[in-house]
């Protein structure tokens, strides 16, 4: 019998429906909320209007691209948490209904989980491309920087974690200083190419173990760029690209070097990247490069994987209906939660 999932994301400011059949993407349509980028962030209140306005097309987007009916829908996958609550009950209580109408199970899924378990979704039945247990993660995004050890689907240990900034945020909050508006990242990896990385040189934490912090980058750079203001009013304008490759270059190595760190301890040459972040183009060149150079063989989502996306979602609850991992119609959703 063939089990096709129908999964839910809602967590935050993107509402995204999927269909996985038997572990295979059949659909993942996803709808943006532009009217957070006039604020500079996202607006809870505005989100949860937004998802209940995009998530009944936005399903039956998904079923009419995979071709699927809903009568021939397995089970419901959502997004738990973490995440804002009023976005995640949006999602939550419309798998309760699309579940109680067709009569099929629930399945919750802890979004950071699904981030990692991206990397098994299958582009076809040949595809043979995911990780192999154990191999570690870097999961890197907007609320996230952390270091996973992942030994099976449903059995995973952060081993690093950020003490403060995660690395999205790093990006976005010097973009933010920079004026180059909201969300910043995908801004600063553009500039980035056409600056030069060595031209400044910006200080990197020394913490013990596995974990990172972001939020002294932060400061050191705001103080480089308010005395540098000082004696050129122009100075972010002229030197843009010099500083966002720079910025770049530093964020990437932070990240890297503790990934390297925990490799060679545990001995783990599997390595994968997850969250918004993971579209980063020097951080994917750094994964190249440690390929060749360490022996790594590594796991870079596809684009459409990287923020955040419901077909994460459906194949988290692929693996957990093989498992009989459902739950009831009283379940709620948390904001808070660790993987
Ligand atoms: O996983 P995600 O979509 O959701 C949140 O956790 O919010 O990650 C969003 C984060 C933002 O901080 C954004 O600036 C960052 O991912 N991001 C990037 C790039 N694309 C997205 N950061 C650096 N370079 C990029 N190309």
């Amino acid at each position: 019998m063939m089990i096709t999932i129908l999964g839910i994301e809602s967590s935050c400011d993107d509402t995204s429906a999927a269909v996985i059949r038997d572990g295979v993407i059949l659909s993942n349509v996803i709808a943006g909320q532009a009217v957070h980028e006039r604020y500079g962030g996202v607006v809870p209140e505005l989100a949860s209007r937004a998802h209940q306005q995009n998530i009944i097309p936005v399903v039956h987007d998904a079923l009419k691209q995979a071709g699927v009916l809903k009568e021939e829908i397995s089970a419901v996958a959502f997004t738990r948490g973490p995440g804002l609550l009023g976005s995640l009950l949006v999602g939550t209580s419309f798998a309760k209904g699309f579940s109680s109408a067709l009569n099929i199970p629930m399945i919750e899924v802890n979004h950071l989980q699904a981030h990692v378990l991206a990397h098994f979704i299958k582009e076809d039945k040949d595809d043979l491309n995911q990780p192999a247990f154990p191999f570690l993660c870097l999961l890197v995004s907007g609320g996230n920087s952390q270091i996973i050890l992942v030994k099976n689907y449903d059995n995973m240990e952060i081993i690093g974690k950020t003490i403060d900034d995660a690395a999205g945020e790093a990006f976005d909050k010097c973009a933010k200083v920079m004026g180059l508006g909201y969300p910043g990242g995908p801004v600063v990896d553009r500039l980035a190419k056409m600056g030069n990385s060595d031209k400044y040189i910006f200080s990197k934490p020394r913490l013990e173990g596995y974990d990172y912090s972001f939020s002294g980058l932060k400061t050191s750079f705001l103080y480089f760029l308010r005395d540098e203001l000082k004696q050129d009013s122009d100075f972010i304008e002229k030197n843009k690209n010099d500083l966002c490759a720079s910025l770049q270059k530093t964020i990437v190595d932070i990240l890297m070097d503790k990934l390297l760190k925990a490799s060679e301890d545990l001995g783990i040459k599997e390595v994968a990247v997850a969250g918004g972040v993971s579209a980063n183009s020097s951080l994917r060149s750094a994964f190249e490069e440690y390929s060749f150079k360490y022996g790594w063989r590594i796991h870079i989502p596809k684009f459409a994987y990287t923020t955040d996306n419901a077909a994460m979602v459906a194949i988290s609850g692929y693996y957990k209906y093989l498992d009989n991992e459902f739950v009831n119609h009283d379940v709620a959703p948390y904001a808070r939660v660790l993987i």
